[in-house]
């Protein structure tokens, strides 16, 4: 029996009804272009998180989480905007999206009245957090779609994705685009995901890293962000007052061809910002075509070219993700680039096979002369997206280990488990004394 079942089982009393899964994802291209209208190109990741939930009388939902020591309850009539912080304002906020969901959606089987009640939820996760892999997306979206069928809500992936956005905007205070919900939901093995932000239409686009030769190499600076603060809001909002100041809805609607009307209607900071968007938009439009016509070397040059631009017009790199990507590079990367909101998190590098073990030396080395901690370098598989497991799952290990390794990771999760459903009990959240934040 998995690790979520057992720790759901022993905090809980009972089986759980069913877990689900979501990943976390890379984004393979298209940076700050999600909330300006315009297209990205993410994919899924190996590591998961994974959601072990049962309905319970009431109508309170509560969330432990091996990774947090705070487990939280709250009645989902209580949780609202402003009233949570934490961990627990992800799950609990996807809970209290969802229960906005319309009882009819057109067309579509009715919900079952008062379905809406309490849920346990037990979650495990091997996504890290502030790394740039989305945690927050693959929490979300493996709890929208645990609640979605024990609530029989019949929500399309798209309506999951917007409710967990909801969450994430709105309940934990991430001014966030929906890149990463739209990622975690349509992973797929080997492919990347095509998403124009405007009419959310997508794509699978094949990668076939293995025929060519080629690995994702992931380096995981170890610098931790959060984009319910700071220079990811202040990016957010300077997009949108450039939009305004052009006369348009978004900066999808600027072209190339506009750059030089921009240049010279706003101040030459906003400016850069601009120039990152729309030539970015126009990057990912060139990397898909160059996947599809199997050109690496042109998908490599793309990698780079965007980090130049976040680097010099975005302005969200730092000095040890600029490191990690000039030693990618170094170490015959045919392109690298950071990935995700910035600010610290990872760099991605596409190269050959063979000269892994090579920028995996060379990136230790340089950030141990630099004086910074020595970054996390491992490969990255584009895979599945969310979806229900079976309970007989084995657990998921974090990265890929041999079968010693598995079974110490595998011990050292029951173990996590254990002292989680300690803590839990001890912390009286069964007992219903957590409430959390909520008033
Ligand atoms: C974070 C956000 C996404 C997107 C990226 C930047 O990951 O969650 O919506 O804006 O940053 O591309």
């Amino acid at each position: 029996m998995c690790a979520v079942t057992s720790g759901f089982a022993e905090l809980y009393d009972s089986e759980p009804h069913a877990v689900w899964s979501a990943p976390g994802r890379v984004n393979l291209i298209g940076e700050h272009t999600d909330y300006n209208a315009g297209l990205v190109l993410p994919f899924a990741i190996e590591q998961r998180t994974i959601v072990a939930a049962s309905l319970r009388d009431g109508d309170d939902i509560t969330v432990v989480s091996t990774l947090y020591a705070d487990p939280a309850r709250a009645r989902l009539t209580d949780i609202g905007p402003g009233r949570l912080s934490g961990w627990s304002a992800y799950p609990l906020g996807v809970a209290w999206a969802l229960s906005q969901f319309p009882d009819r959606p057109a067309g579509r089987p009715a919900a079952g009245p008062g379905t809406r009640g309490g849920v346990d939820l037990f979650i495990d996760s091997a996504v890290p957090a502030g790394a740039g892999l989305s945690s927050s997306a693959a929490l979300e979206i493996a709890v929208a779609c645990a609640l979605n069928e024990l609530w029989g809500l019949t929500a399309t992936g798209a309506e999951l994705a917007h409710a967990s956005q909801r969450a994430e905007n709105e309940i934990a205070g991430a001014p966030t685009g929906i890149m990463d919900q739209f990622a975690s939901l349509l992973g797929e093995a080997d492919a990347a995901v095509f998403l124009d932000c405007r009419t959310e239409d997508t794509r699978i686009v094949p990668l076939r890293l293995r025929e060519a030769g080629l690995e994702l190499v992931l380096i995981d600076t170890g610098e931790r962000h959060s984009h319910a603060a700071g220079g990811y809001a202040a990016r957010r909002a300077s997009c949108e007052r450039a939009a305004r100041e052009l006369g348009v809805p978004a900066l999808r609607d600027i072209t190339p061809a506009d750059l030089g009307r921009a240049a010279r209607v706003l101040d030459e900071e906003t400016f850069r910002r601009v120039r990152h968007v729309v030539t970015e938009n126009d990057r990912v439009e060139a990397t898909v075509r160059a996947l599809g016509t199997g050109d690496p070397v042109a998908v490599g040059r793309l990698l780079t070219a965007s980090h130049v631009s976040m680097r010099d017009d975005f302005e969200i790199s730092t000095p040890a993700l600029d490191l990690a990507v000039d030693v990618a590079l170094r170490a015959g990367a045919l392109g690298a680039r950071m990935t995700g909101g910035g600010f610290g998190g990872a760099a991605i590098a596409l190269i050959e096979r063979e000269r892994v073990a090579g920028l995996t030396e060379d990136a230790l080395d340089a950030f141990s002369r630099a004086r910074l901690p020595a970054p996390l370098v491992r490969t990255v598989t584009p895979s599945p997206g969310a979806r229900r497991e079976s309970l007989q799952i084995e657990y998921q290990v974090h990265g890929r280990l041999g079968a010693a390794d598995q079974h110490a990771a595998v011990g050292g999760v029951v173990d996590r488990v254990r002292h989680v459903v300690h803590v839990s009990r001890q912390q009286g959240c069964l007992a219903g004394v957590a409430h959390s934040g909520a008033a």
